[in-house]
């Protein structure tokens, strides 16, 4: 009796009159039937805005419908090219035939295969599917768990267990996620730690070989820009951290919420020798930049640098919640059992999608049409920046396969800063952004600079990639027109 009036109190605020709302959730009386459901897309929005975190930051205010492979459609009854991916995830395209149906299928033995009971075979079939494509044969030894975050925070945990050492030295300009380590480790924008000190002591930072982090130009030499931050890299441990205090370096191999720089070669090659001449780990957050994204499935392959512990999440599951920690058997033998684990890790439902996308990307040979599709990006990319009118605002295109951004001119960036314009349109990407919105193109900013982003499904067509392309440059050139 007691729990069905609590129900009922539950329920009465969901009524139209006190909240603009009458979709039902909780039992009968409550139905869409007994109350009439809000058919509007507005009063859904306004409903979502009142009752959802303002913590929570939005490209558009609209609820999301469906999403069918490179489209996405909404409750407004807009269907939009979606270059977003749900920031990097949906790699294969919304709901993927047959990830979706692997996923049914699993729903229908077992939904909840809980890893500190006993192990399940959709999380070994994944191993399976794995092991062979790392990107060093040492990396045996695999974790999973939900998120990027939670991945970063496993790996944090390693490092310090197994070294029995404190400091991480992470990338100016790295992200790693919004939980309290993986946040500590995260320099990418103040928005993710303002307010939310003191962070997780032991952290310090060196900045990334991108021009903007030393205040150098566009153009400046990849070897002196690397030469720089191994430089800076030394003298925070010679500084600040002494090796011997020293777990682990942590780096994304491209900067992503820092403005899509991908790392060069040589740099990680050179945070290697560093790691390797004082056995510190070397932690590469693939989160982002793994799954084929930049054009290997792996993007630390470019280097041919051994990971010590290595992170992925996003496109491994195509949008279902999994994220994975891999290492050396030899490392993470040192871990005591039950210091890892968490009720939902490693579910067996985002397990048997992840099985099914490494068995897609196989089939449809998804890396041959990143490497076509990335040079058609560019291409267009390059060309726009080549037009008379737009070029003068353009100040970068950078990326690998199909994670590019392009950089425009700000008159806001800091004093010093060589990409400051004072005669550029203020907030450039935003604007961008919003106009290709307007067009029916979804395209995310990133980072503290004038960045846009494109991630489209790695294997949108050959079409849609243009139909993108088109949008974009008419964006670009309504922002350049308005000033
Ligand atoms: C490189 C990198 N690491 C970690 C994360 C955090 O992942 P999540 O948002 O799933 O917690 C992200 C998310 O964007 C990321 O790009």
């Amino acid at each position: 009796m007691l729990a069905r009036r609590t129900l009922n109190a539950i329920s009465y605020p969901l009524s139209k009159s006190a909240h603009g709302i009458t979709r039902g959730f909780y039992g009968s009386r409550f139905t869409p039937k007994a109350r009439g459901m809000a058919t509007s897309s507005d009063d859904l929005v306004g409903f979502g805005q009142r009752h959802v975190t303002a913590g929570i930051g939005r490209l558009t205010e609209a609820v999301m419908s469906k999403g069918e492979g490179s489209y996405l459609s909404f409750e407004d009854g807009r269907r939009m090219l979606d270059f977003s991916c749900g920031i990097g995830v949906t790699n294969l395209g919304h709901c993927h035939p047959k990830v979706s149906k692997a996923a049914a299928d699993q729903c229908t033995s077992l939904v909840h295969g809980q890893c500190s009971i006993a192990f399940h075979l959709p999380y070994l079939r994944l191993i399976e599917k794995l092991l062979p494509v790392m990107p060093d044969r040492s990396l045996d030894s695999f974790y999973f768990w939900n998120s990027g975050s939670e991945a970063v925070e496993a790996s944090l945990k390693m490092a310090r267990s197994i070294t029995g050492r404190q400091n991480i030295i992470c990338m100016q300009g790295g992200y790693h996620g919004r939980t309290y380590g993986a946040m500590a480790v995260t320099k990418s924008k103040t928005v993710y730690s303002e307010g939310f000190f003191p962070l997780m002591p032991g952290v310090f930072s060196t900045p990334f070989p991108f021009w903007h982090q030393s205040g150098l130009p566009p153009n400046t030499s990849e070897e002196e820009l690397v030469r720089l931050s191994l430089y800076q890299l030394e003298l925070v441990l010679k500084q600040q951290s002494a090796p011997k205090d020293t777990a682990a370096i942590l780096i994304e191999p491209v900067l992503g919420e820092g403005g899509y720089v991908p790392a060069p070669p040589t740099f990680l090659q050179g945070i290697r020798k560093i790691c390797d001449e004082h056995d510190i780990l070397l932690i590469i957050d693939e989160v982002q930049s793994g799954f084929g994204r930049t054009g290997k499935l792996f993007n630390v392959e470019y280097s041919g640098v051994r990971p010590d512990i290595m992170t992925m999440a996003k496109g491994l599951a195509n949008g279902f919640p999994l994220s994975a920690v891999v290492s050396r058997k030899d490392l993470t033998d040192r871990l005591k059992p039950g210091s890892m684990g968490g009720t939902y890790a490693g579910n067996p439902v985002s397990c048997a999608a992840a099985v099914a996308v490494a068995e897609a990307f196989e089939e449809e040979k998804v890396l041959d049409n990143v490497s076509a599709r990335s040079h058609e990006l560019l291409t267009s990319l390059h060309s726009l920046r080549n037009d008379p009118v737009v070029g003068p605002n353009i100040v970068d295109v950078r990326g690998a396969g199909l994670m590019v951004a392009v950089e425009f001119a700000s008159p806001s960036y800091p004093l010093g800063d060589p990409a400051l314009n004072p005669s550029a349109p203020k907030g450039f990407a935003a604007r961008v952004a919003r106009r290709c919105m307007d067009k029916g193109l979804l395209i995310l900013t990133t980072s503290i600079y004038e960045v846009i982003r494109f991630i489209p499904p790695l294997n949108i067509s050959q079409s849609d990639l243009e139909k993108g392309c088109d949008i974009f440059a008419a964006a670009v050139k309504d922002v350049i027109r308005e000033g």
